[in-house]
C-alpha cells in the first residue's frame, strides 16, 4: 500500500511529507523533483511569492544514491520566505507586541470555518495551513509517482483547456504533443491563439482587481487495463481519482471522460464500442468513458478534467465581518495570484500519477521495482491472451 501525509505552514519553516510503500529499486534523481517543482511555479498570473519561494527539494530518508530502499522516504522543502516570517510563526516563545491577531475572515477561504471548527481567535491559524502552499509538496510526492509510473510506460501530460470564458479545442492529442505544446504556452494551454487570448483575459482581470478560474486536463498514457476495482465503492478507481481531484485547493468539480456531457447526450453517444484485430487484442475507436468502466482501467487513456474557481483574494474585494468587532469591512487584499488555473494543472498531474501509482502497487504488488515488472509482463501475457 502507498501512502503519505503532508505537514507544513505557508510561512512556517517548510513542507514536509512521509511517504510510505514506494517499492525498493525506484531509479530517481533530485531534478526530478525540482523540475516538477518549478513546473509548479510557473504560469502568467502568478503573484509575486513564486518568484521568492524557488522549491528545492531535500529528502531526508529512503533514497539512496538516487535509487529507493522500499523505506519511509522523508521530502522536505523550506520556505525560503520564513526568514521574514519567523516572529510571527515560531513554533515557541511569543508573538512581538506589534503583531496584531488577524480577524476578517476572507470570503471563498477556509478562515471563517476554519476559525468556528477549531476556536481560533486569530485567523492566521487557519489560513497558513488551509493555503495552496501545501500543493507544493503535493507535487513533488506527484514526483515520486510519476517515476514509479515511468518505469512500467505510464506517462502523465496536463493542460489549461479554460480560463474564465476563453475556451481551447479540446482536441485529441499525442503525449508529446500535449507535453510540447503547454509546456510552451505562458498558461499550459495547447492552442497557441486560445492561450494568447487567455493571458489577455488575466490581465484584463487583474486591472479590474479581479481573478480568473477555469478548467483543465489530465492524461495518463499508456495505462494497463485493470487498475481499481467494481467490487467494492471505495476500490473504484474514477471514485478514487476525484476525490484526489476534488482535494486540491479551489477544484469545485470534476470530470472522467465525457463528463458533464454525458447527461444531454444519447446512450450510442456517451459509450464506447468494443472491436477486436488479430495481433492487436481488444481496441476502442473512441474513449469517451475516459479509460474508466466500471471503476476499473480499461486499457484506454485516463482522461480527468476539473474547474477551479478563480482565486478568492481579490483586490475589489468582497464584504465581510470582523470576528473580534462583528462590524463589516471590506475583506483586507493579500499577496496573491490573478489566476493560478495552470499551477493548478501541474499539482493535478501530480496527484494524478499518485492514484494511478496507488493502483498500480495494489494491483502488481512486489517490495521491490523487479518484482512488480515481473508481475506486470505476467499480466501483460495474460491479457494478450484473452
Ligand atoms: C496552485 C494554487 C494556487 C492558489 N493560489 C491562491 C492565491 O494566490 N490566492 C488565493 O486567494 N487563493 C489561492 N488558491 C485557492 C485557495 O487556496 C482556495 O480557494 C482556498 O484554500 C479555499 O479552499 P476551497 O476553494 O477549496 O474552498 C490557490 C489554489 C491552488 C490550487
Amino acid at each position: 500500500m502507498l501512502r503519505y501525509l503532508t505537514a507544513g505552514e505557508s510561512h512556517g519553516p517548510g513542507l514536509s511529507a512521509i511517504v510510505e510503500g514506494i517499492p525498493a529499486g525506484l531509479h530517481i534523481q533530485e531534478e526530478v523533483f525540482n523540475e516538477q517543482l518549478a513546473r509548479r511555479q510557473t504560469g502568467f498570473g502568478r503573484g509575486g511569492r513564486m518568484k521568492i519561494e524557488q522549491d528545492r527539494i531535500e529528502v531526508h530518508s529512503g533514497v539512496r544514491f538516487g535509487v529507493t530502499l522500499g523505506t519511509p522516504i522523508a521530502l522536505w522543502i523550506p520556505n525560503r520566505d520564513y526568514v521574514h516570517w519567523e516572529d510571527r510563526m515560531r513554533p515557541f516563545g511569543q508573538p512581538p507586541e506589534e503583531v496584531q491577531p488577524v480577524t476578517r475572515p476572507r470570503p471563498g477561504h477556509a478562515d471563517l470555518a476554519g476559525a468556528l471548527k477549531y476556536g481560533h481567535r486569530d485567523l492566521r491559524n487557519v489560513l497558513e495551513r488551509a493555503s495552496a502552499r501545501e500543493t507544493a509538496m503535493r507535487v513533488a510526492v506527484g514526483a515520486l509517482a510519476r517515476a514509479l509510473l515511468a518505469a512500467f510506460g505510464i506517462q502523465i501530460a496536463g493542460r489549461v483547456l479554460q480560463i474564465g470564458s476563453v475556451r481551447a479545442p479540446e482536441d485529441e492529442l499525442t503525449l508529446e504533443e500535449m507535453q510540447e505544446r503547454s509546456e510552451a504556452s505562458a498558461v499550459r494551454c495547447t492552442d497557441p491563439d486560445a492561450s494568447e487570448a487567455m493571458v489577455e483575459a488575466i490581465r484584463q482581470a487583474r486591472l479590474a482587481g479581479d481573478t480568473l478560474g477555469g478548467r483543465f486536463e489530465v492524461v495518463a498514457f499508456g495505462v494497463l487495463p485493470g487498475l481499481g476495482s467494481y467490487a467494492q465503492w471505495d476500490r473504484r478507481l474514477d471514485g478514487r481519482l476525484a476525490q484526489a481531484m476534488m482535494s486540491i485547493q479551489a477544484i469545485k468539480a470534476v470530470e472522467i471522460g465525457a463528463g458533464n456531457a454525458v447527461a444531454q447526450l444519447p446512450g450510442s453517444q456517451v459509450h464506447d464500442p468494443i472491436f477486436w484485430e488479430e495481433g492487436k487484442g481488444y481496441l476502442r475507436p473512441t474513449n469517451r468513458a475516459g479509460g474508466i468502466e466500471g471503476g476499473v482501467s480499461n486499457g484506454e487513456k485516463i482522461v480527468v478534467r476539473a474547474a477551479m474557481k478563480p482565486i478568492p483574494t481579490l483586490n475589489k474585494p468582497l464584504q465581510s465581518v470582523d470576528m473580534a468587532t462583528h462590524t463589516p469591512f471590506l475583506a483586507q487584499i493579500e499577496r496573491s495570484d490573478a489566476c493560478s488555473v495552470p499551477a493548478a494543472s501541474v499539482v493535478a498531474e501530480g496527484v494524478v500519477a499518485w492514484e494511478l501509482a496507488c493502483a498500480m502497487v495494489e494491483k502488481f504488488g512486489g517490495d521491490s521495482i523487479e518484482q512488480m515488472q515481473q508481475s506486470v509482463a505476467a499480466f501483460r501475457r495474460e491479457v494478450a491472451d484473452r
